[in-house]
């Protein structure tokens, strides 16, 4: 059961986990306010019509990160969940690197921007609403690839690094909240092969049982974030709820 009080923002709200969670805050758990911000324009067809979303649209530059965090904290009295569920493996012209002689200092810079720098500047933006004694789950899409000891494939240079820096970004984040928003939780979460965009041109080996849906990994993340408690130490937890080596 859902208060008032409890509001949720999903950051990468047109993705294919990110409208997901935004359909489970509203649809499953009752959230009477759900924010979802995005560089699109407008929410996809199927969450247009959610009577409790509210739509913001962020181009995901620092200084417009700023300012929608500047707006958060005039629109939204607290804070209980916040799901970041931003990144990119690929595009039309980079794929994920399988040697030295494919990486690409522009794409790195790309991935790593997109994948560790931009989810922070977004934790910077709210850290302000994070109140001392209010409960608050942050959850940010990290991966399993960016375990430094999971790394026995090699591979994907730009993604390992950038969930790498990710996963330490926040641990250190978590370190700075135990004293400054003790009530706070972070989590860095891996949701398994998802078919999304993002996953989608490198499914073929992927066996089906192996391949979630976007509304089954929402469904174990939220689940995931109702179970964590605020202990002052960043999560990094896969679908399942297991802990995953750093
Ligand atoms: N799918 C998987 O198998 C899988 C596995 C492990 C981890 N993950 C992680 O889960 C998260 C969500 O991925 P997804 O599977 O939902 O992928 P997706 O459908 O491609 O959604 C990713 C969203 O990230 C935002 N985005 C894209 N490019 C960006 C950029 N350059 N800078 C900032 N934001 C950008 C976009 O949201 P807006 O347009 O709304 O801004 C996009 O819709 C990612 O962090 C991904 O690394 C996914």
């Amino acid at each position: 059961m859902t208060t008032d009080q409890q509001q949720a923002l999903v950051i990468g709200a047109s993705g294919g986990i990110g409208s997901a969670v935004i359909r489970h805050l509203l649809e499953e758990q009752q959230f009477h306010s759900v924010l979802g911000i995005s560089r699109a324009a407008t929410a996809p067809p199927d969450l247009a019509q959610q009577p409790g979303l509210r739509w913001l649209t962020c181009d995901g530059s620092p200084s417009a990160i700023k300012a929608s965090g500047e707006q958060i904290a005039s629109e939204v009295p607290q804070l209980s969940h916040v799901v970041i569920c931003s990144g990119i493996l690929h595009d039309t012209e980079h794929g994920p690197e399988k040697s030295l002689e494919q990486l690409d200092a522009d794409w790195m810079q790309t991935v790593l921007q997109a994948n560790a720098i931009t989810p922070l500047l977004w934790l910077q933006a709210i850290a302000g609403k994070l109140a001392r004694k209010q409960d608050c789950r942050i959850a940010v899409l990290s991966a399993r690839v960016g375990s430094i000891t999971d790394n026995q494939l090699g591979g994907w240079y730009s993604y390992r690094a950038s969930k790498a820096a990710l996963n330490m970004l926040l641990k250190t984040a978590a370190v700075e909240l135990a004293r400054r928003a003790p009530g706070s939780k972070l989590i860095a979460f891996h949701p398994g092969t998802t078919d999304t965009p993002l996953s989608q041109p490198f499914q073929a080996r992927v066996p089906a049982d192996k391949l979630f849906s976007a509304d089954f990994v929402a469904s174990r993340l939220l689940s995931v974030m109702d179970q964590a408690r605020a202990d002052g130490t960043l999560a990094y937890l896969d679908w399942d709820n297991k802990p995953i080596d750093w």
